[in-house]
């Protein structure tokens, strides 16, 4: 541990980290705009700049590890005249386009202008340096050069955590511009993350631009599904629309980064969805298609309930119970024909199911196919479209009375009998344990798209059909209930974190 001074407090933090590091530790936040905790430090931008007793000029708060019997001033009369003067050096060519600029609402130079700047500017607009307004860097990323501060946050991010040479400064002084190497595109599998990161409006996303002001924008801690490492995601909404995802920091899973397949992993939450139950002769209020499965499955002389490793523990804990309580002779499998992608050294697992780990920890793995060969007379298929990633099994279902319980019409809502719709993990509480066994939970950001209810609460009134005992008051209950039964899930582990900008 180090014993330094801030701001004339004495303080005690761990040895080895940086001043604004160390600063924070102590609720004191030095303004930046170069230095990212995931990325190496490199004293370009200035705006950290702090007292040190005992040396004459200012020094980079990024770059200087913090000291035993250190004394640092980060509020001095010198200190801040250099911030303020920095910030006009930094707004010096910056075209002031914040009103039609997609950074506006959550931008550095905004929040650092009205904390440390609000000079009027000496340069006239006709003296400004003009650069390139619209430069198409790759797939997913577009510049604006005039906007860029050169804090080269958006290079480093390329060369240290994607492992690519794709952006370079290039120029001289007022001349100097990011830009791909000759020949080559912004286009590595995690190139979103560079417009998370610059801390001005220079980078941003083509999926997002011009669609929503920031400020209307919702938010709920979530996380992504795209497959088992279970990044740490904000969710954003707007008009009951899912708008963006953006990586929600968290060291032990995913630290600041997601991957451009999860970033854009939202679509399908705002098409396609099953508004209401669908039955052959038609659609049905909630009630009536419970009751609808509830004869199906009695009727039926074999059954099967298919699980999902997309399914929340609460909700695979719920099938079991549902199971257990209504149809204690049908056979419960869980699985799914999702194919794997490639894994790579940074984040990406080949499992595409956010919960095959909580499955197999709830008891629900098995031989799928070999349990949908043994030809049951009725199949409950819930939140898995087997059909989407298996087709041929279509042959093999023909005939039998399928019911699934689905968000979406995919192939498998489309080929049932009845079609009962289900909430999304973005309207629902739920968790999920990923590959490592950390079980972490998302929070609602939508409301209930259509007539579609959490599945636990569609299984609750399918078993009151049935006339079995199932009931849990709130979702609460059903998740200490799930985690009481199933120790092994290990409890609910932290997943809050900071934001990507880390300003
Ligand atoms: S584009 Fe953004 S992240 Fe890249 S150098 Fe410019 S300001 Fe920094
Ligand atoms: S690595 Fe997996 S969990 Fe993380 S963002 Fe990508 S798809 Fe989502
Ligand atoms: S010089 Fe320290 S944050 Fe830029």
């Amino acid at each position: 541990m180090a014993k330094f001074t801030l701001n004339g407090v004495e303080r005690e933090v761990p040895d080895g980290i940086n001043l604004i590091e160390a600063a924070l530790l102590s609720k004191v936040r030095i303004p930046h705009y170069c230095y990212h905790p995931g990325l190496s430090p490199e004293g370009n931008c200035r705006m950290c700049v702090v007292e040190i007793e005992g040396i004459p000029k200012l020094q980079t708060a990024c770059t200087t590890l913090v000291a035993d019997g250190m004394v640092v001033e980060t509020e001095s009369e010198k200190v801040i005249q250099e911030r303020t003067e920095v910030m006009e050096f930094l707004l010096r060519n910056h075209p002031i386009d914040c009103p039609i600029c997609d950074q506006a609402g959550e931008c550095g130079l905004q929040k650092y202008y009205m904390e440390h700047g609000l000079h009027d500017s000496r340069v006239a607009v006709e003296e400004k340096i003009l650069k390139r307004k619209r430069v198409d860097l790759g797939p997913l990323v577009v510049l604006d050069s005039e906007r860029c501060i050169l804090c080269s946050r958006c290079v480093r991010f390329c060369d240290e955590v994607a492992g690519v040479r794709e952006l370079v400064l290039a120029n001289r002084g007022g001349r100097s511009e990011i830009t791909t190497f000759p020949g080559r595109t912004l286009e590595n599998p995690y190139s979103g993350n560079v417009v998370d990161i610059c801390p001005v409006g220079a980078l941003t996303s083509k999926d997002f631009r011009f669609k929503v002001r920031v400020w209307f924008l919702k938010t709920a801690d979530s996380i992504c599904p795209g497959c088992e490492r279970g990044c740490n995601i904000y969710l954003e909404q707007y008009q009951n629309e899912v708008q963006r995802i953006r990586p929600r920091a968290n060291p032990d899973v995913n630290r600041w980064w997601i991957c451009d397949d999860g970033r854009l992993d939202y679509k399908w939450i705002n098409r396609d969805r099953l508004l209401r139950a669908e039955g052959e002769a038609g659609t049905h209020p909630p009630e009536r298609a419970d009751e609808e499965a509830a004869r199906m499955l009695k009727e039926a002389s074999s059954v099967l309930l298919v699980a999902s490793p997309r399914s929340s523990n609460e909700n695979l804990f719920a099938l079991k119970r549902f199971r257990d309580a209504a149809l204690p002779r049908a056979a419960l499998v869980g699985g799914s024909f999702r194919k794997p992608w490639e894994e790579d050294r940074i984040l990406k697992r080949p499992d595409r199911n956010p919960n095959r780990k909580g499955m197999e920890l709830l008891g629900l793995s098995g031989d799928l196919e070999g349990a949908l060969r043994t030809g049951p007379e009725c199949v409950l298929v819930v939140e898995n479209d087997l059909l989407g990633d298996r087709p041929e099994l279509a042959d093999l279902l023909r005939g039998k009375k399928l019911i699934a319980l689905a968000s979406n019409r995919d192939a498998t809502a489309e080929a049932a009998a009845l079609r009962i719709p289900v909430c999304t993990y973005a309207e629902t509480e739920g968790s999920w344990t990923n590959f490592e066994g950390r079980t972490q939970a998302f929070r609602p950001v939508l409301k209930a798209v259509g007539e579609s209810r959490p599945v636990f609460r569609v299984l609750e009134g399918i078993a009151r059909a049935l006339e079995a005992s199932l009931a849990w008051s709130d979702f609460e209950t059903l998740r200490a209930e799930t985690f009481q039964a199933a120790p092994a899930l290990g409890g609910l582990a932290r997943t809050s974190g900071g934001g990507a900008h880390a300003l």
